[in-house]
């Protein structure tokens, strides 16, 4: 507080000033508060919790509504009834304390049953919706017609998609989980490293993944289209850049994706700049990348955690159907070009007809801990390998071959 300035109305003039500080500093507080309010506000946020886009997470919703209506009630009649009795009841002035108390109501037992009874009554019904909500969704398992493995890796994401339901996992990709439209997709959610936690906010709730457990979660769209989520839980140095998307694709073109995924790549052609960029990539990414049909002996000899060279998380992205993907890098590229106004690409962006994102595969060949925050001296993320440009060039020249 400022020293008060001398003079006969030294005392007021300190008191005036000490109330505008106050007010002036809550004025701060309040805006600072609204701000930050309305900086959570957006009209078309693709992680809006509020607006489910599947069966399951509509049932999510049905819940919220409901739960949180009950919970809002009750809180404007508790904090209104407080505010009511401390006005209604405060000290007034030209009253004298005698020292008297007002009349108390312990003891009054319909009063006491009531405010028992109420409470439990209300979260006897909350419980109920609740617990008839998780079985319901849990009993979804059963219908699932797809099943992958969702491996957690420092930072992106693993899919393992089992397809004749033996355990293995038929097709290796990452960052783009696509899926069936209208069908329930049942995942095991599970980690390489740390934990992580696995959250598309329009289809489900967060899975945590947890190394050496699986953790079941099931999802389901609508609509074909594509759902954007985000690692949830602290793991790391990019924790903020692991990002995850849906694809979610009507049956006819979820078949042909599977039987594409299912073939190997193809080495290019003998002198042609792809096959430089193959061969480059066999000599020098082999300790973490896989292609199948272009570096499978050396990936087994070197790849999943087996050498020094290798991942703590075993191994990175499969590279085989690369350019069948929207983004790289834990979704925080796009791989290409997206529809005008869009954050990400779609799926009607990839393939035939779409732009490849060749400037952000150059810069990521450049310097890739410059892009992304890693640490590859502790086996975390991709190692700079010092490229020259004309090897950037003959790699991602192989690279858009991975279709
Ligand atoms: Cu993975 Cu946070």
């Amino acid at each position: 507080m400022a020293p008060a300035s001398p003079g006969s109305d030294g005392t007021d003039r300190r008191n005036g000033k000490s109330m505008t500080r106050g007010f002036s500093r809550l004025r701060t507080v309040s805006l600072l508060g609204l701000v930050s309010f309305a900086a959570g506000c957006a009209a078309d946020a693709p992680q809006d919790t509020l607006r489910p886009e599947g069966s399951i997470a509509r049932e999510i919703d049905n819940l919220v509504n409901p739960v949180f209506l009950i919970a809002a009630v009750v809180f404007v009649l508790v904090e209104f009834g407080v505010l009511f009795l401390v006005w209604r009841f405060r000290h007034r002035k030209d009253e004298a304390d005698d020292g008297t108390v007002p009349e108390q109501i312990h003891g009054n037992i319909p009063l006491e049953l009531g405010w028992t009874i109420l409470p439990a009554l209300i979260l006897t019904a909350v419980a109920a919706m609740t617990v008839s909500t998780v079985l319901d969704i849990d009993s979804k398992r059963d219908d699932a017609t797809t099943t992958v493995e969702v491996i957690g890796k420092q930072w992106w994401w693993e899919y393992r998609y089992d397809m004749d339901g033996d355990g293995e996992g038929d097709i290796v990709t990452a960052n783009d989980l696509v899926i069936p439209v209208g069908e329930t997709v049942e995942l095991g959610v599970t980690s390489a490293d740390v934990i992580h936690s696995f959250w598309l906010p329009s289809l489900n709730g967060k899975k945590d993944a947890v190394p050496g457990r699986h953790h079941s979660l099931v999802l389901e769209t609508d609509e074909p289209g594509t759902f954007v989520g985000q690692c949830t839980e602290y793991c790391g140095l990019s924790h903020g850049y692991m990002r995850q998307r849906v694809v979610a694709l009507p049956r006819d073109e979820f078949d042909a994706w599977v039987d594409n995924q299912m073939t190997e790549a193809e080495l290019p052609a003998e002198g042609t700049v792809a096959r430089e960029g193959a061969d480059l990539f066999t000599s020098m990414c082999s300790a973490c990348h896989l292609a199948r049909g272009i570096n499978d002996e050396d990936f087994e000899e070197l790849g999943e955690g087996t050498s020094d060279e290798g991942l703590v998380a075993g191994r990175a992205p499969e590279l085989t159907h690369l350019m069948t993907r929207g983004t790289f890098a834990g979704a925080l590229f796009n791989l290409w070009e997206p529809s005008d106004g869009e954050v990400t690409p779609d799926w009607s962006d990839i393939g035939e007809g779409g732009t490849v994102n060749r400037e952000a595969l150059a810069a990521w060949l450049r310097n890739p801990a410059g892009q992304k925050p890693m640490a590859p001296d502790e086996r975390r993320g991709m190692p700079d390998f010092n490229l020259t440009e004309e090897q950037i060039d003959s790699l991602i020249e192989f690279l858009v071959t991975l279709d």
